[in-house]
C-alpha cells in the first residue's frame, strides 16, 4: 500500500538506543556484584567473556555526554539483577542501587528518558543454582526485586520493560543457558519455566500500577513476521504455528492473560504443559501492560515439516536450532540479502511486524531493539566509514514511518546498540553502536570511544525529528 502523504513521526518520539548491562558494563565483579548466570557460562570459543565488556560501568558519565551530544531522547538499558541483590534474593547491595542512581541521574540531567529493562538474560548464579525459572521461588525472588527497583528508582523512571526476549530465553534455552540441554525432557522443563517467567512478569506489572500509577510497563519479546515458504496450504499452517508459538504465546499472555490455543494444543500433544497452580491464571489475567516494546532484527520464513529429523537445523554461529519435527521447519527466503553473519535483512518485514502486532493489541509500540551486526574497521583519523549500517537503519526507518501512516501507533525507536558492546555469542568484534569502543577480542587497547559515521547520521536523524533519513 502506497501513501502519498506520509505521516510525520509523533512529536516527542522517543528516538535513542539500546544496551544491555552484561555486554556492556563490565566490573562483572565489583562493588559487591555477584555472578550471573552469564558470568558462570562456558563462553564461546574464540570469543571474549563479558568481564570487561565496553567498561561503562567506569566511563558511564563519558558514554552519556555522547549519547547527549547524539540527541538522544531516551536511552533503553537493563539493570544487573547481581548488583542489586548478588546472590538473587536476601540483602540489597547499596553499590548497586548507587551505580543505577547515578546512571539515572546523569541521564536526566542530559534529558534522556530512562527506559528500564529489568532482566536480560542475566539471572543470578545463586538463583539458578536452586533451579533457575524452573523453581517457583524465583518468581517471589523476581517480584521482590521488582519491588526493589520501583521503590529505588521509580521517583525518576517512567517506563519498564519487565523481560528481555522471553520468547528467545524459552525458544533458545539450550544457546542462551537458561537450561541444561542434556536433560531428559528439556522443552518439558523450559514451558515450565516459560509459565514463571509470565507470572513473574505479571506480579512485576501489577506492583509497578500499585507503586508507581504515573509510570508506564510492558513486555519486551522479539517479534517477527513469519512467512511461508510458499503459497502452499501446508506451508501457511507451519507458518502460522510457528507464529503462534513464536510470537503471540508470549503477546497473548502478557496482553490477555491466556494461554494462545494453538500453543496450547501443541503443548498438549507433546507432553509439554506446565502446572499452572490455583491463583496463577488470575495473575495472568491482570497484569494489564501500557505498551508493547519489541525487538525486530530479521523476519523468518518457514516450511511444511512431514516429519523428517532433517527438519530440524542448527545454525553454527548462534547455536541456535531452528524446525521441529512435524511443527514446521526453517526455509532461506530467497527474496532477502543477508548481512556479514548470514541474517536475513528485511525491512519491509519490519512494516508487516509492526501492524501486525498492533493490529492483534492495540497497544502503543517501542522498538527496544533492531540492528546491524558487522565487523566495523577502525581507520587512520578515527574514522570508521559504516555506510552499511547507516543503509539498513534508513531502510528500515522508512518503513516506520510507512508503518505509522498505516495507523500503527509507535512512540519509540531504540535500535540495537546504542555503542558498541559484546554480542551474545560472537564477541566483541560483531558490533552494532553508533559509537566504537576501541578494543578488539582479547586485546583490550584503550577502550576510547570513537563516533562512527552512523553517529553522524543519527544525529541528523533525531535534529529533524525523522525528517531527514
Ligand atoms: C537480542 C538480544 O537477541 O539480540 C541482545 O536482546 C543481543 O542481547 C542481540 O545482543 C543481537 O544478537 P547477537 O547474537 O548478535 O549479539
Amino acid at each position: 500500500m502506497k501513501h502519498t502523504n506520509l505521516k510525520k513521526f509523533p512529536d516527542a518520539f522517543f528516538w535513542g538506543g539500546s544496551t544491555s548491562a552484561y555486554q556492556i558494563e563490565g566490573a562483572w565483579n565489583e562493588d559487591g556484584k555477584g555472578p550471573s548466570v552469564i558470568d558462570m557460562a562456558n563462553h564461546v570459543e574464540g570469543v571474549t567473556d563479558f568481564k570487561v565488556a565496553s567498561d561503562h560501568y567506569h566511563r558511564y558519565q563519558e558514554d552519556v555526554a555522547l549519547l547527549a551530544e547524539l540527541g538522544f531522547k531516551a536511552y533503553r538499558f537493563s539493570i544487573a539483577w547481581t548488583r542489586i541483590y548478588p546472590h538473587g534474593s536476601g540483602e540489597v547491595n547499596p553499590k548497586g542501587i548507587e551505580f543505577y542512581n547515578n546512571l539515572i541521574n546523569e541521564l536526566i540531567k542530559n534529558n534522556i528518558e530512562p527506559i528500564v529493562t529489568m532482566y536480560h538474560f542475566d539471572l543470578p548464579y545463586a538463583l539458578q543454582q536452586k533451579g533457575g525459572w524452573s523453581n517457583r521461588e524465583t518468581i517471589d525472588a523476581f517480584e521482590t526485586y521488582s519491588k526493589t527497583l520501583f521503590a529505588n528508582f521509580g521517583d525518576r523512571v517512567n517506563y519498564w520493560l519487565t523481560i528481555n526476549e522471553q520468547n528467545m530465553m524459552i525458544l533458545h534455552g539450550d544457546a542462551i543457558g537458561t537450561i541444561d540441554p542434556n536433560l531428559e525432557n528439556p522443552k518439558k522443563e523450559l514451558y515450565q519455566q516459560n509459565h514463571h517467567m509470565l507470572v513473574a512478569q505479571a506480579k512485576a506489572m501489577k506492583l509497578c500500577h500499585q507503586m508507581l500509577p504515573e509510570a508506564k510497563i510492558g513486555p519486551a519479546p522479539n517479534i517477527v513476521s513469519i512467512y511461508p515458504a510458499s503459497a502452499k496450504p501446508e506451508d501457511v499452517l507451519a507458518a502460522d504455528n510457528f507464529a503462534a508459538i513464536r510470537n503471540w504465546l508470549y503477546l497473548d499472555m502478557a496482553v490477555f492473560g491466556r494461554y494462545n490455543n494453538v500453543v496450547w494444543s501443541y503443548l498438549e500433544e507433546n507432553g509439554y504443559t506446565p502446572t499452572i497452580v490455583e491463583g496463577d491464571m488470575d495473575i495472568l489475567a491482570n497484569a494489564n501492560p501500557d505498551f508493547i516494546a519489541f525487538n525486530y532484527y530479521t523476519s523468518q520464513s518457514v516450511a511444511e515439516s512431514t516429519g523428517d529429523p532433517s527438519d530440524i537445523n542448527h545454525t553454527g554461529d548462534q547455536h541456535i536450532t531452528i524446525g521441529e519435527q512435524g511443527v514446521y521447519k526453517g526455509h532461506k527466503n530467497e527474496y532477502l540479502k543477508t548481512n556479514e553473519f548470514g541474517w536475513e535483512i528485511d525491512p519491509v518485514g519490519f512494516r508487516t511486524t509492526l501492524r501486525e502486532i498492533y493490529s492483534r493489541y492495540h497497544l502503543p509500540l517501542i522498538v527496544t531493539e533492531l540492528g546491524l551486526g558487522a565487523f566495523d574497521q577502525l581507520e587512520e583519523d578515527d574514522i570508521v566509514n559504516d555506510s552499511y549500517r547507516i543503509d539498513f537503519l534508513k531502510k528500515h526507518l522508512e518503513q516506520l514511518q510507512l508503518a505509522i501512516s498505516d495507523g500503527v501507533e509507535v512512540f519509540g525507536f531504540c535500535p540495537w546498540s546504542a555503542i558498541d558492546l559484546v554480542s551474545t555469542h560472537q564477541g566483541s568484534s560483531k558490533r552494532y553502536g553508533f559509537i566504537y569502543v576501541n578494543r578488539d577480542e582479547f586485546d583490550l587497547k584503550d577502550l576510547r570511544r570513537i563516533r562512527k559515521q552512523s553517529f553522524y547520521w543519527y544525529q541528523g536523524v533525531i535534529a529533524s525529528n525523522g525528517d531527514k533519513l
